[in-house]
């Protein structure tokens, strides 16, 4: 059957996916499979029911993607596909939602409070400053709800700075959250299940040349350096393994997740877990499966094997 390689969308992190479909399915080729790239739009119902025997790896980030209303389109066309469900991906995408799920479990998540972009307008940036500063304390880390790649987030240093990095966030989505900001060392974790259960890959730390991994840190060749594996004691590694596996588990993500996690000291903080992981020149997930002497390709076509049983 064609692997239907989905990438782009209309999510602000459009660019992204694309980059990350070309070389998805350039690896996908490069082992002989017959691959199909195709954006997310109307024509991709009569694509899907033309194919034969079609499976489809979704590499679309952000809205659509990864908060599950395209995965719920092909669960409804009975198309099998990489990763989780779309009900799975809805709560895992939301970070006020995942992230109670997962202190829920008993996992150190930052202190968080999510508000909605009408509370902002009634209550005023004044009184939230309090609240917050009270409820969360500075520094706080303010980011949308539901996107990714960096975008809209900042760190707020003081009171003076609260509003706007809040309507920074806001016009990535209606639901901002505030966090304790977490000084300390950031790693990935990658999981991917090729079809012996879910394996934790060695984490990747992450060392931004301008201190911030933001979305030039992301996404420019050269201005982030990536230490695989992450340099921390076996202990804090096998804890971030473990954090990283006990979050598929309990946000059901089937065949790959990619959990961010910022250690302090030598206790892993839960940051947020992507459902469908950037896989681009510059991503995580392709510099872990390197390190740890898988070959992308080979990955892939496991996990579209295993979507396909
Ligand atoms: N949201 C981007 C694609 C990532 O997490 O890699
Ligand atoms: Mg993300």
């Amino acid at each position: 059957g064609t692997i239907v390689v989905l990438a782009g969308g209309l999510s602000h992190e459009r660019e992204v996916s694309l980059r990350s479909g070309r070389r998805v399915a350039q690896a996908l080729r490069d082992r002989g499979c017959t691959v199909f790239e195709s954006d997310v739009n109307s024509d991709l119902v009569t694509l899907l029911r033309d194919l034969d025997d079609p499976v489809v790896f979704p590499v679309v980030h952000g809205a659509t993607g990864e908060d599950g209303s395209l995965r719920e389109v092909l669960g409804l066309l009975g198309v099998p596909f990489v990763g989780a469900t779309g009900a799975d991906s809805r709560v895992a995408f939301d970070k006020s939602i995942a992230t109670s799920v997962i202190a829920g479990i008993g996992l150190t998540t930052p202190k968080q409070v999510a508000l909605p972009d009408e509370v902002f307008r009634e209550l005023g940036a004044r009184a939230l400053m309090d609240a917050l500063g009270e409820a969360i304390g500075f520094p706080m880390f303010v980011k949308p709800s539901r996107s990714g790649s960096s975008l809209g987030c900042s760190k707020v240093n003081g009171p003076e700075e609260l509003a706007s990095a809040m309507v920074g966030a806001y016009a990535y989505g209606d639901v901002a959250v505030v966090e304790t900001y977490i000084e300390g060392i950031e790693v990935a974790v990658t999981v991917i299940d090729r079809g012996h259960g879910p394996e934790a890959l060695p984490a990747v730390e992450i060392r931004p040349d301008s201190g911030d991994y933001d979305y030039a840190s992301r996404y420019t060749a050269g201005s982030t350096r990536f230490i695989t594996p992450a340099q921390v004691p076996d202990d804090v590694a096998a804890a971030c393994a473990d954090m990283a596996l006990r979050v598929h588990e309990r946000l059901r993500l089937r065949d790959i997740s990619r959990t961010d996690i910022i250690i302090r000291d030598g206790v892993p903080h839960f940051l947020e877990c992507n459902v469908a992981p950037g896989m681009t020149e510059t991503s995580l997930v392709p510099l872990e499966l390197e390190a740890a002497g898988l070959d992308l390709g080979e990955v892939c076509e496991a996990l579209v094997r295993q979507a396909r049983l």
